[in-house]
């Protein structure tokens, strides 16, 4: 039976599934462990989960040759050396899809709040001004949303909004599905000029650096809103602090940010601190019970379909194979090195021993390749044997 280690106040959703699965050797811990710590109490086990603050670096693993997956209930997986990891055959799961929804209601209500004036009028009467003026103030019925990269938070934005009454209308880089009633906008430009709320959906990176330029946020209704809880270069701050101040923009909503504390303890720097018609928020648009609750089902349903049937489907790092049940008696998952001729070696090793291959996957990803081989026969040990001593061998495990 597989040995389970949780790190960091893993949510108990992860435990319970995997109980469900059939894994009851689990541990649970409730912080992060140091790397020495990390060989000793990871020396037996097969599976870890970690969240951000576990470090597993190259030299780690290499005193963890029994760890078989690693997975990261969380969404980034840099606290990880993903390339040491898959060339010692591990791969590493995460929750790229748990905290979808999250996001989507807080845009839907940072779009409400913002039509209203909520913002300012909070401001406001904390400060024990009364001020009841419908002026500026809109229903988000019948106005225009305009999404910004239509993805996985992006499209659940649309039908949310549609819900609501809004119209919708997106652009994206690719070719996407519309769902609902929405719309694609053939330009960047057209989307910008025609919505009453734009909101951006797009990942991270060089090649969306700036998007919202300030020439960009220029062709903006001076009517309109910017939410953006995507990633934090994405807009030009200083062009949006220049646009709100000239009231060439009625407000904006941001999560994120180009720089953002590491820590409670470190001071949150902008020049959009202390603008009324802004909602700022520590970068919690994915911060719910829910999402967490999510997380732990998400991820520990990939490391358990990867220790019962070798799936590897959504690996941040190896090559994936979809999940298919195990039919045959036996399933041989063989980890190697991506090189010419391993495969046909290994199958006249099967073959040498008298077993009939009845189902095959391989897929590779750079220097790896794996493959699984269904059997329906038991595997003799020999056999096993000789396919983890075969030279292009990274591992070999049967379930
Ligand atoms: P996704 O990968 O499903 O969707 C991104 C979409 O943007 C894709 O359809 C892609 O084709 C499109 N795209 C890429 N470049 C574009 C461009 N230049 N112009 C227009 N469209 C472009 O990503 P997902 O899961 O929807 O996440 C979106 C963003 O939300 C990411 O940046 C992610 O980091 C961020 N996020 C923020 C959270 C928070 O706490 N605020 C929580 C979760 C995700």
């Amino acid at each position: 039976m597989a040995k389970i280690v949780l790190l960091e106040k893993i949510h108990q959703s992860a435990v319970e599934h995997l109980q469900a699965e059939g894994f009851t050797d689990i541990v649970q811990m409730p912080t992060a462990l140091k790397p020495d710590e990390l060989k000793r109490v990871l020396a037996d086990v097969d599976m870890v989960g970690i969240r951000s603050a576990t470090h597993v670096s190259a030299d780690t693993l290499q005193q963890l040759p029994r760890l078989k997956a690693i997975g990261c209930f969380c969404i980034g997986t840099n606290q990880v050396d993903l390339t040491a990891a898959a060339a010692q055959g591990i791969p590493v799961f995460n929750a790229p899809f748990s905290n979808t929804r999250s996001v989507a209601e807080l845009v839907i209500a940072q779009a409400i709040l913002l039509l209203r004036r909520i913002p300012e009028k909070n401001a406001k009467t904390h400060r024990g001004q009364w001020d009841k003026s419908a002026q500026g103030a809109y229903e988000v019925r019948n106005k225009v949303l305009g999404i910004i990269g239509y993805g996985n938070i992006g499209a659940q934005v649309g039908i949310l909004a549609e819900s609501v009454g809004m119209r919708v209308n997106y652009y994206d880089v690719e070719s996407k599905l519309p769902l609902g009633n929405a719309r694609p906008m053939p330009t960047l430009d057209d989307l910008l000029a025609t919505a009453d709320i734009v909101t951006l959906h797009v990942p991270g990176g060089s090649t969306t650096e700036n998007l919202m330029t300030a020439e960009r946020i220029g062709l903006m209704k001076p009517t309109a809103v910017l939410i953006n809880a995507s990633r934090g270069g994405v807009v030009d701050i200083d062009g949006l602090n220049t646009a709100l101040r000239e009231k060439r923009l009625a407000g904006a909503a941001l999560d994120v940010f180009p720089a953002e504390p590491k820590n409670e303890k470190e001071e949150f720097i902008s020049p959009l601190r202390g603008l009324d018609n802004v909602i700022l928020t520590p970068h919690i648009g994915g911060s719910t019970e829910e999402a967490q609750e999510n997380i732990g089902r998400e991820v520990s349903d990939k490391l358990a379909r990867f220790l019962k049937a070798g799936t590897t489907r959504w690996a941040v790092n190896f090559p994936e194979i979809r999940h298919l049940v195990k039919e045959a008696k036996s399933r041989v998952l063989h980890v190697h090195r991506n090189e010419p001729g391993v495969i046909a070696r290994m199958n006249a090793d099967f073959a040498a021993s008298g077993m009939n291959i009845v189902a095959q996957h391989l897929q590779t990803r750079g220097p790896i390749g794996y493959v699984m081989t269904d059997v329906d026969a038991v595997i003799p040990a020999d056999l096993l044997q000789k396919l983890r001593s075969e030279p292009a061998t990274i591992r070999c495990e049967l379930i």
